[in-house]
């Protein structure tokens, strides 16, 4: 019997070489092997890729898109549907999450240098798939039917209209009738179910094609690629497969970990995951009291809101986006990683990222004269990181770039640090219980905790210098 199987084997590998794919792409492709924890984000990016895929199946089995029926039947299927709770908590779930996983996989590359030549091209396509993303959740948050989906559709499919000469007739194009309606969300099904995953896909599998073409950038931003032995392998680099496939288990253990626990005891995340006007049928004469966007489109929302001109706005607000295509052409440093660049870049890219968190923040909160101010403040800063880029690179003065890969303290050896971390910020107190035993629980410790802050701002303020 073992005989006829590896016979059956080889006749398809005879006429299908996945052997040779799977050497390629896995056993002997040679990865940096200095990984850390910021190259778990890729692979949970597919993780969260496929649960979506998977979900979203199963989700369309009861699901009707058609505008008298949608609500309802996404009541069915959280309240009669076997399972069906849960398969639309971890969809709806799976929608953040990929947010959150693609944000840090992007903050990943920005700060590693990762779109750098000769990764232009990945980055690129990362882009391709993250104005792809974007599309997939704004025409899935419709099919609810319920108030938010209703009119925050309204909100954007009308920011067309400001378009000068054609806009007015755009947005009608988008609608497919004169106000949001069933066309509506027939034609948003058809693309949120097929014609905006199946581009999703191909980009993934042109993003992964052209990184594995130039091989993977690494935390020290040097290329393996320069230092190979007699056998063409890098001297610096690890078979993806087992070392990796296996490291990011471990990834995928943690993240499920903090998944599940949001699926089961907080889907809806206070209201920054499902939006509490979303759980209303959609009432085109009842505009709810305060718009927004669900938390991910916030920043870009927030910058829209900051220029006082309709059009101005637009344009902002995409500049904001598509500005990020543009970083492999901005950045002027002669290094790639963040180890290796003086203080401006560092103290820019912190500026950044508070700028871009506050947006996210303030386009969640409604448009007061101090909101509007910080909005204002915060999207100077925003676009000054971009812009200045080319000026402040090529200025500052960068570290010394070792010709091999550097070596970090593995786990193991952190391991005492993260010890004595946590034994200075709890305290052992012991607590006489209603029936008059005692136990030992573990405190926090107020003067431990600020002991712990000052030293990691100190450390956090010296790696900035
Ligand atoms: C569905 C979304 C995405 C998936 C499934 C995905 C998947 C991956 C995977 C598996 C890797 C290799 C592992 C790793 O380096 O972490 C990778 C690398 C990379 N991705 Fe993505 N990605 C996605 C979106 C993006 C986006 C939106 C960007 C940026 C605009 C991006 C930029 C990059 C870059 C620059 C690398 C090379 C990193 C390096 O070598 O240091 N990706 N991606």
């Amino acid at each position: 019997m073992k005989k006829q199987i590896t016979a059956c084997g080889d006749w398809i590998l005879d006429r299908l070489a996945m052997d040779k794919v799977w050497n390629q792409h896995m056993a002997q492709y040679y990865a940096p092997k200095n990984f850390n924890f910021w190259y778990f984000f890729g692979s949970l990016a597919l993780l969260v890729l496929v649960n979506q895929i998977v979900t979203g199946i199963f989700l369309t089995m009861n699901y009707k898109p058609d505008a008298k029926l949608a609500f309802d039947s996404v009541e069915y299927i959280m309240r009669d549907v076997p399972w069906g709770w849960l398969i639309r908590y971890m969809h709806s779930t799976g929608a953040s999450a990929f947010f959150i996983v693609v944000y840090l996989h992007m903050f990943r590359g920005i700060m590693y240098g990762s779109f750098k030549q000769p990764r232009e091209l990945i980055w690129i396509f990362g882009m391709l798939i993250f104005f792809a993303l974007m599309a997939e959740a704004f025409t899935g948050y419709l099919l609810p039917w319920g108030q938010m989906s209703y009119w925050g559709a309204q909100v954007i499919i009308s920011l067309f209209s400001a378009i000068p000469i054609i806009g007015d007739d755009l947005s009608l194009w988008i609608r497919g009738d004169f106000v949001i309606a069933d066309a509506t969300l027939n034609r948003f099904f058809a693309f949120h179910v097929i014609a905006v995953p199946l581009v999703i896909l191909l980009l993934v599998f042109l993003h992964i094609v052209a990184l594995h073409e130039v091989g993977s950038n690494n935390p020290d931003g040097i290329e393996i690629k320069a230092n190979k032995d007699k056998q063409g392998i890098p001297l610096d680099g690890i078979p993806f497969h087992p070392y990796y496939s296996v490291k990011d288990i471990v990834g995928v253990g943690v993240f499920l970990f903090f998944f599940a626990a949001i699926i089961f005891y907080a889907p809806d995340m206070g209201g920054y995951f499902l939006e509490h006007d979303n759980f209303v049928p959609a009432d085109p004469l009842k505009t709810p009291e305060h718009i927004a966007p669900v938390w991910y489109f916030t920043p870009y929302y927030a910058i829209l809101r900051a220029v006082p001109d309709k059009f101005a706005g637009v344009i902002a607000m995409g500049a904001s986006v598509f500005v990020l295509c543009l970083l492999p052409w901005l950045d002027r440093s002669p290094v790639k990683s963040i180890r290796y660049r003086g203080g401006i870049y560092k103290k820019a890219l912190f500026l950044f990222v508070v700028s871009f968190l506050s947006l996210g923040y303030l386009g969640t909160q409604p448009a007061t004269d101090t909101a509007i101010l910080m909005t204002r403040i915060f999207t100077v800063i925003y676009f000054a990181f971009f812009l200045l880029m080319p000026i402040y690179t090529r200025w500052e003065k960068v570290k010394p770039v070792p010709t091999r890969l550097t070596e970090q303290p593995s786990l193991e050896e952190r391991i005492p640090a993260i010890v004595d971390t946590f034994n200075e910020v709890t305290v052992k107190k012991s607590i006489t219980t209603a029936e008059g035993d005692t136990v030992i629980k573990l405190r926090p410790n107020p003067s431990g905790i600020v002991t712990v802050l000052i030293r990691f701002l100190k450390k956090l303020k010296a790696s900035l210098d």
